[in-house]
């Protein structure tokens, strides 16, 4: 029995992706039990690319059930296209893939909502990847969820998209924006419904007899411990849980059975979005650091924000997640640079001696807050064509080192490129 959940230590992209896949050749279940189509996590392997949004990454592995838990919210338009691309694909996933009929689904007017708040906080805007995540968490805690359950029984589903309708079109009204049509929007999702029923299944008994049976899962984790809803840079955010702890309600599995957390950190911090991020760079460091990482979100295509490895955070996050095992990812992308700086904590205008820890503020304290570094030696050679430590730059184990010994977590492995083997296990 092993169940190992995946989760990202920074502010999302971390490629979780990449770790999923490498890690799932043998497992008897994959499973996604957080956020949504804001997700982008990609894959390289012999199929080519892929950039999956909802679909977890273990359906490229012919013996390995993909479940998108109870947690998960759905767009039944992204699913469409992501199951479409594995039909192009001729992997056989049609008795694999198992939808939890309990996912909440957004709804045309979710991201519409979305517009409005961001729209009305101007430069104080969360910078969403816009795909209605807040406002449909929101009317999930707020019991006015729609679920494909309801999806299911067009008598129930008419009568709630109606009250939906009969209480968001006002607002639409109001802000100048047309009302949704109550037809059209009943169609697309009964004929989107239509095309996915077969999928929409409860794994739930699927899953405790995989526990039984003492097969491994693997839990997907979406976005990063930053973003989580109650302990990241709330309210610049998402809208769901992103630790390893949420796992276990959004899967459906009793927490203790969760015994290896793979949390996955770049060898430098990216961001998407607003929000503090302390060591952000605004100068040509950074510059490298986006070019060499094509740090462009993948859901949204904006240049994601770089700068130096925060320790600190990380630090936290693999606390905060029970990290057992850690991925070092990207470390190519510093490569070229000369000088490397590893964040430790922060100061500020405080009297404060010690250095500032994360957990001790809010976000507007964050911002407040500039970070302590150390040097490091860049080892201004490739490191894409290592396999093993040994031959990695003395600098660039040296610069390995000083982070594991900072996280206070056991290092795993280090990736060096995209691709399944461009991985170095430790
Ligand atoms: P995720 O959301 O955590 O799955 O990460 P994303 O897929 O959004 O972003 C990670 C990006 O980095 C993807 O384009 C990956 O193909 C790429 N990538 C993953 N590992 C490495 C690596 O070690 N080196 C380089 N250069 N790129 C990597
Ligand atoms: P993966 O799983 C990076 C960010 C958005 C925004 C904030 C809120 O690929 O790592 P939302 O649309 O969720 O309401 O946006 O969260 N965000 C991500 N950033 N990677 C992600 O997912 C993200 N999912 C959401 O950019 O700042
Ligand atoms: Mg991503």
């Amino acid at each position: 029995m092993s169940v190992t959940a995946v989760v990202g230590c920074q502010w999302g992209d971390e490629a979780k992706g990449k770790f999923v896949d490498y890690l799932s050749a043998h497992a008897s279940i994959v499973a996604r039990y957080n956020g949504g189509d804001n997700a982008g996590h990609t894959v390289v392997n012999q199929y080519g690319t892929a950039k999956l949004r909802l679909l977890p990454n273990g359906l490229f592995n012919p013996g390995t059930n993909c479940v998108i838990g109870a947690g998960v919210v759905v767009n039944l338009a992204t699913l469409i296209e992501e199951i479409h691309f594995f039909d192009q694909s001729g992997l056989d996933y049609q008795q694999r893939l198992w939808i939890s009929p309990r996912c909440h689904v957004v709804m045309p007017y979710h991201p519409l909502i979305e517009e409005i708040y961001e729209k009305a906080r101007g430069e104080g805007r969360t910078g969403t990847t816009r795909r209605g995540m807040g406002p449909v968490h929101a009317d999930k805690v707020s019991y006015n969820g729609i679920r494909l359950y309801d999806l299911a029984d067009e008598a129930v589903f008419a009568e709630k998209l109606r009250l939906q309708l009969a209480i968001k079109n006002p607002t639409f009204q109001a802000f100048g924006m047309p009302p949704l049509d109550f037809e059209a929007v009943y169609r697309e999702k009964l004929e989107q419904y239509a095309r996915l029923a077969a999928f929409v299944r409860e794994p739930y008994a699927l899953v405790q007899e995989t526990l039984k049976g003492g097969g491994s899962i693997l839990l997907e984790g979406a976005q990063g411990a930053l973003l989580d809803n109650n302990w990241g840079t709330y309210p610049f955010c998402t809208a769901s849980t992103t630790l390893a702890g949420g796992a276990a309600a959004g899967l459906g599995i009793p927490p203790h059975h969760i015994r290896r957390v793979v949390g996955i950190a770049k060898a430098y911090t990216t961001r998407v979005g607003s929000g503090p991020m302390p060591t952000e760079l605004d100068d040509q460091d950074g510059q490298t650091l986006q070019r060499e990482g094509q740090e462009f979100g993948t859901v949204t295509g904006r240049a994601r924000r770089c700068g130096w490895f925060d320790a600190e955070i990380v630090r936290f996050t693999c606390q905060l997640n029970g990290v057992t095992d850690l991925a070092l990812t990207k470390l190519d992308v510093l490569d070229s640079l000369p000088l490397i700086k590893i964040c430790t904590g922060y100061r500020n205008a405080s009297a404060d001696q010690h250095l500032l820890q994360y957990w001790e503020g809010d976000a507007a304290w964050l911002e407040t807050c500039q970070p302590e570094y150390i040097v490091m030696e860049g080892w201004l050679s490739s490191t894409r064509q290592a396999s093993v430590f040994s031959q990695l730059p003395a600098q660039a184990q040296a610069y390995v080192h000083k982070i594991e010994e900072l996280v206070e977590t056991p290092l795993r492995w280090i990736s060096v490129g995209p691709g399944r083997t461009e991985t170095i296990a430790l």
